[in-house]
């Protein structure tokens, strides 16, 4: 292990069975439906993205879209900026969200009340992780990889400062990477 993570929460190996359970699970899902428009939140679900639509065999269509709510801190601002030219992609389409984690729930619940006024025919959220113990908004996901506990975690896709995205497993920090 690497001597900046404290722990690993979740191994590659673990993450690519979940993935491929969520991929199956989604392609049962719509199979007697029109194939779902996936809309990557940028940056942080870039890699569980681009695995989760290998395992979903539909055909599907992908887009774009950025999100943040949390600066270089490791707390939720509260804040969220979404930036999006989606609107007229849209319309009329049954759209699954793909998140890396849902925290506060503030960068989803937002997302989710935007796109509901924008007439999409359906919209479901997919998120790799849940922290349960930190969520301020009333919103859940409807496919969820794993439920973890309230630390801060980096790799596949996740960052701190922008850093630790390409690690292939999912760890916490030691507390000191993060001090200052
Ligand atoms: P929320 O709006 O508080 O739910 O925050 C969601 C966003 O915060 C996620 O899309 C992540 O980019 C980021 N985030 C939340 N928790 C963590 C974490 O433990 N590590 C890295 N990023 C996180
Ligand atoms: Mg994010």
């Amino acid at each position: 292990m690497r001597n900046d993570m404290k722990c690993i929460l979740l191994t590659k190996e673990e993450i690519a069975k979940r993935v491929c359970e969520l991929g199956n699970q989604i392609a049962e899902e719509y199979k007697n439906e029109d194939a779902p428009l996936m809309i990557c939140i940028l940056k942080g679900s870039i890699v569980f993205f681009a695995d989760l639509i290998r395992e979903i065999d539909l055909p599907l269509k992908i887009e774009f879209m950025t999100a943040s709510s949390y600066g270089s801190a490791t707390v939720s601002s509260g804040r969220v900026k979404v930036v999006s030219e989606l609107d007229n992609k849209i319309v009329g389409k049954n759209v699954i969200l793909v998140e890396d984690i849902i925290d506060s729930g503030r960068t989803i619940a937002y997302i989710k009340n935007d796109m509901l006024t924008k007439g999409v025919k359906s919209l479901k959220v997919c998120a790799l992780l849940d922290k349960p113990d930190r969520r301020v908004s009333d919103v859940h996901a409807d496919y969820v990889g794993f439920i973890i506990p309230d630390e801060f975690v980096v790799g596949y896709g996740l960052d701190f400062d922008q850093q630790y995205r390409n690690f292939p497993d999912i760890g916490v920090l030691k507390p000191e990477m993060y001090a200052n």
